[in-house]
């Protein structure tokens, strides 16, 4: 009877030892036989949980500043939560014009030269552009010497000249233009 009050005190005073429930049940085995595997820790102690859950808050606004400092690029509107200046949340459209014109609604007169790009012409900026931010510059989806291979994987007429520049790290935005130009293949 007086062995097992004893135990009894034993287990009590190494529960409220630790409420580290893996550092308990490693001594708890290492004292007793038949400690039956680890059960949810909430059964010991209810604070891990509440830990855990502002840990995860730390984590949260951590991982928030992280993203942050790495974005190369943020959207003005976007960082001046000025959401409505392109949102529309109560229309079906959701944009307060449709989709191919919003980026021409701010900026306007954007497209010059002669020549136009495919995407740009139809006014699918998105289709290399994010809207909000980005972890590349000038709001790519890529980095700037990758976001052309997304479409453009063709065998080029010009093949071995562009072989030999891109041995060379050129990016084809060096020579160019993304967007349009008044020569052809909008080079600059
Ligand atoms: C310059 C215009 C612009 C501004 C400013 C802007 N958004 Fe957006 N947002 C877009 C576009 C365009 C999409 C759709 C992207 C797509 O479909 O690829 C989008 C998508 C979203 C989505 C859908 C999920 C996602 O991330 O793709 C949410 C949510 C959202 N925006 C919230 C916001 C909030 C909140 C703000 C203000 C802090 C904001 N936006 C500011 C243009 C904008
Ligand atoms: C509500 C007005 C508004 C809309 C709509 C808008 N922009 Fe902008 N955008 C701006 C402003 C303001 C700047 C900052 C210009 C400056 O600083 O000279 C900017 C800058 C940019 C830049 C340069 C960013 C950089 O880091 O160099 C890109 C790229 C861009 N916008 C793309 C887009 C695309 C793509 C869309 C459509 C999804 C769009 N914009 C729609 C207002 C807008
Ligand atoms: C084919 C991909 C592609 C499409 C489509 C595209 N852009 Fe761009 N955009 C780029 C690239 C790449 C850069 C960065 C150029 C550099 O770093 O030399 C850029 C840069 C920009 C910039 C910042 C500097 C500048 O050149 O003025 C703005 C603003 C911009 N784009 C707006 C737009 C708008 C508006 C549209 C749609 C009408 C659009 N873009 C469509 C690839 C694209
Ligand atoms: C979203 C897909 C897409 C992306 C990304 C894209 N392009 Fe294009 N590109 C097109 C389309 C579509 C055409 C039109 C093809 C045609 O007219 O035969 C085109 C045409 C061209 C042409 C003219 C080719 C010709 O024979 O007249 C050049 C040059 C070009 N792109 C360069 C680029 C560069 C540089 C980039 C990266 C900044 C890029 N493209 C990214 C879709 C894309
Ligand atoms: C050193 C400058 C330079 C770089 C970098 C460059 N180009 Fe070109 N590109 C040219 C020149 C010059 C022409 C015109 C060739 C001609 O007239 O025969 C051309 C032509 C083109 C054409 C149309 C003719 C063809 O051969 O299909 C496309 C499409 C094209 N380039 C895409 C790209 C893409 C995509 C990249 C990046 C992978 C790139 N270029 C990188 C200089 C460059």
């Amino acid at each position: 009877m007086k062995l097992v009050r004893l135990l009894s005190l034993c287990l009590f005073l190494l529960l409220t030892m630790s409420c580290d429930p893996v550092t308990r049940h490693k001594v708890l085995t290492t004292l007793f036989d038949g400690v039956p595997s680890l059960p949810p820790h909430m059964m010991y102690c209810p604070e891990p949980e509440l830990h855990k859950k502002k840990e995860a808050q730390g984590a949260n606004a951590t991982a928030a500043r992280e993203k942050a400092l790495k974005m190369a690029s943020i959207h003005k509107p976007f960082d001046e939560k000025r959401c409505k200046d392109c949102h529309d949340f109560s229309g079906a459209v959701g944009f307060v014009v449709p989709l191919q014109d919003l980026c021409l609604h701010c900026h306007k007169g954007f497209i010059k030269g002669e020549q136009v790009h495919g995407p740009v012409a139809v006014g699918a900026c998105l289709a290399c552009h994010l809207p909000h931010d980005s972890k590349y510059s000038s709001l790519l989806q890529e980095e700037r010497s990758k976001i052309c291979e997304k479409c453009h994987w063709e065998n080029r007429v010009a093949a071995s000249m562009h072989k030999k520049v891109i041995d060379h790290n050129m990016a084809c935005v060096d020579c160019h233009d993304p967007h349009f130009g008044d020569v052809e293949y909008f080079l600059k």
